[in-house]
């Protein structure tokens, strides 16, 4: 069996799965303040559905998975989808990116499930601003979930900021001194122009310019963790923790790309900025088998773009919240 690639022979080893598009918050930069349409109970996939997938997609070389949103947590029974992945031969990482809030809650069983590590968004360590930018949620909540995670094991527990200008980009060194203070990993994120108020309103700060700021506080080492992926890590000299750089706007990562994604209505997804999509569901509800499945999953493969095209202003239809990031 030849293993997943794209046209452009970049193997394809990892599969995003997005379980749902609500969440309990509401970012700025990723719904407008009314929240967004949202997928009926019936258009969503079933645990036995995204099994199937992920099976297949394991039976053709995809070694990683990583849960998204929404909100990962705030479906039912998140552990059983856990338990069932983490018995598929093949996968060995298993990931999830949550916004923190149930973490507290979750954190143990999750871990006892099979999940091995979690990226836990944070765009802010000031009550205030925290709820201004998630429009409804509690600073503590998160603080709790991330030492949750933290006890729970499932490290290395990474802290996703996205800085945006005028917004929160006079915390960086506050989150940079983290990761000597405190062995955080801090992964700073350009922000991408997703909803309407993001396309009017450019809050882009480029991650050089991130970089520059960070360096007034010590000499930055880099530090290659592997993995892949588009974050280029460093360290201060002596600190437990990294600092990360993802730079989809000034940078593009596209070159690396190592990844399908999976919507919670069931298309896969072959680039984030693409509105080009392959309906899973409707053939997965009519009976399709696992080679049918692995046939789409290839099919999406081979249309994966070269690039995104971010940075010309070309973005895509759907929010944030509906792909997973
Ligand atoms: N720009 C940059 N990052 C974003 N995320 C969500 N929306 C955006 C955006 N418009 C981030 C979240 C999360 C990750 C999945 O993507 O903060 O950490
Ligand atoms: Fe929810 Fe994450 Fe979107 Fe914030 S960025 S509204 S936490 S899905």
């Amino acid at each position: 069996m030849t293993k997943l690639a794209d046209s452009f022979q970049r193997p394809l080893n990892y599969l995003r799965i997005s379980v749902t598009d609500r969440c309990n918050l509401r970012c700025i930069y990723c719904m407008p303040a009314e929240g967004i349409s949202l997928a009926s109970h019936e258009d969503i996939l079933r645990y036995e559905e995204i099994h199937l997938v992920a099976q297949a997609a394991a039976e053709l070389g995809i070694t990683k998975l990583r849960l998204t949103g929404g909100e990962p947590l705030v479906r039912a029974r998140l552990t059983d989808l856990v338990s069932l992945l983490a018995k598929i031969p093949g996968i060995d990482d298993i990931s999830m990116t949550t916004n923190g809030l149930l973490l507290e809650r979750h954190a143990m069983e999750l871990k006892k499930a099979g999940l091995q590590r979690v990226n836990i968004s944070l765009d802010s360590l000031r009550k205030e601003r925290f709820r201004k930018i998630t429009r409804v949620g509690k600073l503590g909540d998160v603080l709790r979930g991330i030492e949750a995670a933290k006890e729970a094991g499932l490290n290395p527990v990474k802290i996703n900021m996205v800085v945006m200008r005028g917004i929160n980009d006079d915390e960086v060194k506050h989150f940079a001194l983290l990761t000597i203070r405190d062995g955080w990993n801090v992964r700073f994120i350009e922000f991408m122009p997703f909803t309407e108020g993001g396309k009017k309103n450019n809050h882009l700060v480029p991650v050089a310019e991130v970089m520059q700021q960070i360096e007034t506080l010590g000499k930055l080492e880099p530090h290659i963790p592997g993995g892949g992926g588009p974050a280029r890590y460093y360290r201060f000299h002596g600190a437990t923790g990294t600092i990360g750089f993802i730079s989809p706007l000034t940078d593009c990562f596209c070159k690396e790309c190592n990844r399908l994604r999976l919507t919670a209505d069931g298309k896969l997804r072959p680039c984030l900025f693409s509105d080009e999509e392959i309906d899973l569901r409707g053939p997965l509800r009519q009976g399709a088998t696992a080679e049918d499945i692995k046939l789409l999953i290839r099919q999406a493969a081979s249309c994966k773009p070269e690039r995104h095209k971010l940075a010309a202003g070309v973005t895509c239809e759907r929010f944030m919240a509906q792909i997973g990031g």
